[in-house]
C-alpha cells in the first residue's frame, strides 16, 4: 500500500536544505564519534537514505531501512550508481518485527522517531541489534506545538530531553551526549519559524 512517504520520494532531495542539514548533523557524528572501515551502520528510516550515502565511503556497509517503496526506490538507483557494493535494503518496521541480534555498530535515525507510534519496542529492539558498545544515534525533533507538520497528524509533536533519555534508559542504553543546536525552518502563516533538532546518542 503506497504511504504518504511514497508520494514525495522522487522529489525528497530536491530541497537544497535537507542535504545541508544532513551535513550538519553528519558532522556532529564524526565529532563524536569514530567511524571505521569495519562497522556495520544501520540507517533506519533513511528515506532516500542521505545520511547512509554521505557515511557510505568511511565504514564497512550500510544497511538502508525504511517502511516506504517510494524511498527505497530512490535508494536503489544510488546505490547503483555509488557501485562501491557496500549498501544493503531492507524494508520493515522494526517497531513490529525483530531485528537479528548483536548485528550492528551504530544504527542512526534521522528525523524518523515523531513517526513511530510505539517506540519502546523499537529502542528496545536497537539496544538488542547492536553489537555490545554499540551506539544509537537518534536526531529528531525537540518538543514543538505541532506546526512543524502543518496540521498532518503525527504520533509525537517532536521530544523533551528528560522524557527520552528516560526512554533511552529503559530500553538498556546509557545516554551519553545530547545536543540541540541545529534548526529546521519552516514558513507558517507567513512567518519564517525555527524548530531545534536534537542529537542525541547513547551507548550500549
Ligand atoms: C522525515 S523522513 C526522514 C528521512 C531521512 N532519514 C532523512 O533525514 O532524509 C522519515 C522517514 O521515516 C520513514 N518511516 C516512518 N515510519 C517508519 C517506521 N515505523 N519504520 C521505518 N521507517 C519509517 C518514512 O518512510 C520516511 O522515509
Amino acid at each position: 500500500m503506497e504511504n504518504s512517504f511514497d508520494l514525495v520520494a522522487k522529489e525528497w532531495d530536491d530541497k537544497p536544505e535537507r542535504k545541508a542539514q544532513i551535513e550538519e548533523i553528519a558532522r556532529v557524528l564524526e565529532r563524536e564519534l569514530q567511524f571505521s572501515p569495519s562497522d556495520l551502520i544501520l540507517d533506519y528510516g533513511c528515506g532516500t537514505g542521505l545520511m547512509g550515502f554521505r557515511l557510505i565511503d568511511k565504514v564497512g556497509e550500510v544497511t538502508f531501512c525504511d517502511t516506504s517503496e517510494g524511498m527505497l526506490g530512490q535508494v536503489a538507483q544510488k546505490l547503483e550508481n555509488n557501485g562501491s557494493g557496500k549498501g544493503k535494503i531492507v524494508k520493515a518496521d522494526y517497531s513490529k518485527t525483530d531485528l537479528a541480534k548483536e548485528t550492528f555498530d551504530k544504527i542512526i535515525t534521522v528525523k524518523v522517531l515523531h513517526h513511530v507510534e510505539d517506540l519502546m519496542p523499537l529502542l528496545k529492539n536497537f539496544h538488542r541489534s547492536l553489537k555490545p558498545g554499540g551506539w544509537l544515534c537518534c536526531v529528531d525533533l525537540e518538543k514543538e506545538d505541532g506546526s512543524f507538520h502543518d496540521g498532518e497528524h503525527v504520533p509525537h509533536k517532536g521530544f523533551e530531553r528528560a522524557v527520552f533519555e528516560n526512554w533511552l534508559v529503559d530500553a538498556g542504553f546509557l545516554p551519553q551526549y545530547y545536543s540541540n543546536e541545529i534548526i529546521s525552518e519552516k514558513e507558517r502563516d507567513g512567518v519564517l519559524k525555527q524548530y531545534r533538532v536534537f542529537v542525541s546518542l547513547a551507548r550500549k
